[in-house]
């Protein structure tokens, strides 16, 4: 391992690429947060794992900006996540303005149809591919439809998606720097034609309600209208994913909370938020300092990149007892987590992602009583977005 044996070989420092890390990255997060919790990184990022320090971060308000990302929101570098006040202000409230909770809510019996739908589909099956059938189709039909996009090339726009997503994770390569920069631009272009389809097809859907909506008499320009549409796009999709498939794996390793939850329906909701602590789709997010900031006595310069680990604070011992790194649908504490982010970035298709979570997992273990894992898991070896390519379950008990 690198880093540490320089100066003070009794550090830890954060190294994603030790063997099994993206199996399972829990225990080396356990260690960091115990032994060495504020690194000043020899990589040249900071790095909290704390829950206090990240929620305190994520709060941070005038001191810290949000980290100009070259991320997924970065199409033409106008998307909220990577604004700050008063342009994120403007935006935000614009798009809060078309995603409702109402807006949302009323999305209950689509969901649960196409729930449903791919249910009996596995049904038939006996044993298949929990990501393929239910966890990735599910997310990506709902926000398509919430958008009211025209039937587009789904594959392309999914690929394309997938391939931006990859900016998000620590380090990448120069070809796939390259894979990135170009789904950007394909991903902007498509976006945009689907908006001269919208203004010249309007209707009852988000898609519509973005070009028109006013916040103070201002309407989004169009840079900030892709940008905004390929955030919700990419974030209504490819987080969820993992909630749903990291959710159902935890469950299915432990038959103790799995009949928990099948006699207790009434659970979902708080096993929902379990899931998302325990196994965090979103493993950490970014900021940068901009006033004189510092943690636990440390003084954090200007100008430093602090990655803020949401996933090692969600099994702080501190905050969520010695029982943090086990699944227990009961936690009282369990939606204190900070998976959906803090402060002003706060994820703003929380409602929707619990609602989905809770629909799907849902009717899956109420549907099948005989749930069981079916072979190995395939992770997606990544170290932000957390998740699983294939989730073999089998549906039946053989006979
Ligand atoms: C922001 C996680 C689902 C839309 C965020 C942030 C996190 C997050 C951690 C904050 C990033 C930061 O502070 O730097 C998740 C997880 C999800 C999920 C774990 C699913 C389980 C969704 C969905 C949508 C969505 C379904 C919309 C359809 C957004 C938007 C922001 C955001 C627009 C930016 C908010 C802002 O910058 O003000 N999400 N998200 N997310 N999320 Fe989500």
């Amino acid at each position: 391992m690198w880093g540490g044996a320089v100066t003070e070989p009794e550090r830890v420092w954060f190294n994603p690429y030790l063997p099994g890390f993206t199996r399972d990255p829990y225990p080396h997060y356990k260690e960091l947060t115990e032994s060495h919790p504020v690194q000043d990184h020899p990589l040249g990022f900071w790095f909290l794992s704390r829950y206090d320090d990240v929620l305190a971060l994520l709060r941070a308000g005038q001191s810290v900006e949000a980290a100009a990302q070259d991320t997924i929101t970065g199409v033409v570098n106008a998307s909220m996540l990577d604004r700050d006040p008063p342009d994120h202000t403007r935006l935000r409230a614009l798009v809060t303005k078309v995603f409702t909770r109402r807006a949302i809510a009323a999305l209950e019996p689509m969901i649960v149809e196409l729930v449903d739908t791919a249910l009996d589909r596995m049904a038939e099956q006996g044993s298949s591919d929990l990501v393929q059938q239910l966890a990735f189709p599910l997310p990506f039909a709902v926000i398509s439809r919430m958008l009211g996009l025209p039937p587009v090339d789904g594959a392309r726009v999914r690929e394309l998606s997938g391939t931006l997503v990859r900016a998000l994770e620590v380090v990448v390569d120069e070809q796939a720097a390259q894979a990135i920069a170009d789904a950007r631009v394909e991903l902007g272009e498509l976006t945009r034609d689907l908006l001269a389809w919208k203004r010249a097809n309007p209707a009852d859907d988000l898609l519509t309600a973005l070009i028109t909506a006013e916040h103070e008499g201002q309407v989004l320009n169009e840079d900030e209208l892709v940008s905004q549409v390929v955030l919700l796009y990419v974030a209504g999709h490819e987080t969820t994913v993992n909630l749903i498939a990291n959710g159902t794996h935890a469950l299915l390793r432990d038959p103790g909370q799995l009949e928990l939850l099948r006699g207790r329906p009434d659970l979902i909701g708080n096993a929902v938020e379990e899931f998302l602590r325990y196994d965090s789709p979103v493993q950490q997010t970014r900021r940068v300092i901009v006033t004189p900031y510092s943690v636990d006595g440390a003084e954090i310069p200007i100008g430093s990149f602090v990655i803020a680990c949401l996933a090692a604070a969600n099994r702080d011992e501190r905050m969520f007892g010695a029982d943090a790194g086990e699944l227990r649908l009961e936690r009282k504490q369990a939606r204190n987590h900070l998976s959906f982010g803090g402060g002003p970035h706060h994820c703003l298709g929380a409602a929707l992602a619990r609602l989905e979570g809770q629909i799907a997992i849902g009717r899956l273990v109420r549907r099948f009583p005989r749930l069981s894992l079916d072979g190995e898991v395939e992770h997606n070896n990544r170290i932000n977005l957390r998740g699983l390519n294939a989730l073999p379950v089998k549906v039946r008990a053989t006979v």
